[in-house]
């Protein structure tokens, strides 16, 4: 495993110390990513160790099979990452990353299991996030594996299992009348009062939101390692990824140019496409108008929860990736993307999320326009399992339960009040 040679700014290149734990570039505010030796690496790390080394050692669990590319830490894992890649049934060139396969059901597993690691190695005590959704689910997990405390703020209308799991994993949860945008501004003022409080350190929240620390993009660059692995070592000719704040766009970017560093692989970099809600969709209108940052989306809507992110902080690192690989974004209306996941679950066996959905839906569109050939091999992300969306999609669906159930649990033959 390396050590971390410094963080790098992801706008103005300024770099900062790995010793202690860092939020963002102290000059610009840009997010800041992890940063090797390479030199050093190339020496000592070859792919053909990777799937001999986590044959032999428990410790090579799911994405730690990269430990040799990751930072120099003791893992806090709960078997995340090295999901599987399904050939659909129906497109020859189509691969589903079934993501929902993760701990806590989505890919969020990947960027929480090496933040909260991170926090572990730094001694943090109190992490808080802002979340859509599953990013509260997995940070709730992870930290209780950790011994560390979560603080979770969330939309009060995001899917029932969200809410549920972070009460069942111990974090607190705080339910918001708003969206992400306003959970991440509330976070921000708890921690500035506590810091004007004079709180001291082991007592003030670690803000762990989407690029607001470097760990979470470090994560999800395992999605571009794997693909690429489970490819032979080689690029598909494009990546279908349902896109709300972009961690793991960007990430998977990172991945490549460092796999390319590393000369594991060659060639064409993939086609990035960025999918999104038609309710909220920044990223489309932005690449749409050619513009190198997003607005802030107006009134929010879409029961593809993961992606209600009216403003991504990276919406800059999107647009240039999309730019740079001759990729683009694309919005779908609810409707397209529930008709989706009926049709995924009946013909493939494939309970989609609502996000997953909003990819292939679109990529039904340009299968239809004619822009993508159903031979040309494609990656698509299912970022998580439709079941986690059992309220949501049958709310859609005006699915009603046929009976009612009992409004209290038995536990042991005795009726225990919930
Ligand atoms: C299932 C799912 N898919 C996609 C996303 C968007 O992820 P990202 O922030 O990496 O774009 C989310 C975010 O909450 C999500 O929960
Ligand atoms: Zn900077």
């Amino acid at each position: 495993m390396p050590k971390i040679a410094y963080l790098e700014c992801s706008r103005c290149q300024n770099q900062v110390s790995a010793d202690a734990p860092q939020t963002l570039c102290p000059r610009c505010a840009g997010s800041l990513y992890v940063r090797y030796d390479m030199d050093e690496l190339k020496r000592t790390a070859r792919p053909e160790d990777i799937a001999a080394k986590a044959a032999a050692s428990p410790a090579s669990l799911g994405m730690w099979r990269y430990s040799a590319v990751l930072p120099d830490v003791a893992p806090v894992t709960l078997g995340e990452g090295w999901t599987p890649m399904l050939h659909s049934k129906r497109y020859p060139g189509l691969y589903i990353k079934e993501e929902g396969a993760n701990p806590t059901g989505t890919f969020k597993a990947r960027g929480l299991g090496l933040a909260v690691t991170m926090a572990k190695h730094y001694g943090l005590k109190h992490l808080a996030v802002p979340s859509a959704g599953n990013a509260a689910g997995a940070l709730a997990a992870y930290a209780a594996a950790a011994g560390i405390a979560a603080h979770i703020f969330m939309p009060q209308d995001v899917p029932f299992a969200n809410y549920v799991e972070g009460v069942i994993y111990g974090a607190d949860v705080t339910l918001v009348d708003g969206l992400i945008s306003d959970c991440a501004r509330i976070v921000g003022e708890k921690i500035k009062a506590q810091k004007v409080a004079g709180a001291p350190p082991s007592e003030t929240w670690f803000d762990i939101s989407t690029l607001k620390e470097p760990y979470r993009v470090e994560g999800k660059k395992t999605m571009g390692y794997e693909l690429v692995e489970q490819f032979g070592w080689a690029y598909p000719d494009a990546v279908f990824y349902p896109t709300g704040g972009g961690v793991g766009l960007i990430g998977m970017w990172k991945a490549f140019e460092e796999m390319e560093a590393l000369g594991w692989v060659s060639g064409k970099r993939p086609k990035m496409y960025a999918l999104q809600a038609a309710g909220c969709a920044p990223i489309e209108r932005a690449y749409a108008a050619h513009k190198p940052t997003s607005d802030f989306f107006q009134n929010a809507q879409t029961f593809a929860a993961g992606l209600r992110v009216p403003k991504p902080y990276g919406d800059y690192i999107i647009l240039d990736i999309l730019e740079k690989s001759g990729g683009k974004a694309l919005a779908t209306d609810d409707e397209k993307i529930l008709s989706s996941i009926l049709d995924w679950a009946k013909n493939e066996g494939l309970f989609l999320s609502p996000e997953g959905a909003a990819a292939t839906a679109a990529y039904d569109q340009l299968l239809v326009s004619g822009e993508l050939k159903p031979t040309d091999t494609v990656v698509l992300f299912n970022t998580g399992a439709g079941l986690k969306y059992t309220d949501m999609t049958a709310e859609a669906m005006h699915l009603r339960r046929p009976g009612s159930l009992p409004t209290s649990l038995s536990v042991g033959g005795i009726i225990t009040p919930v």
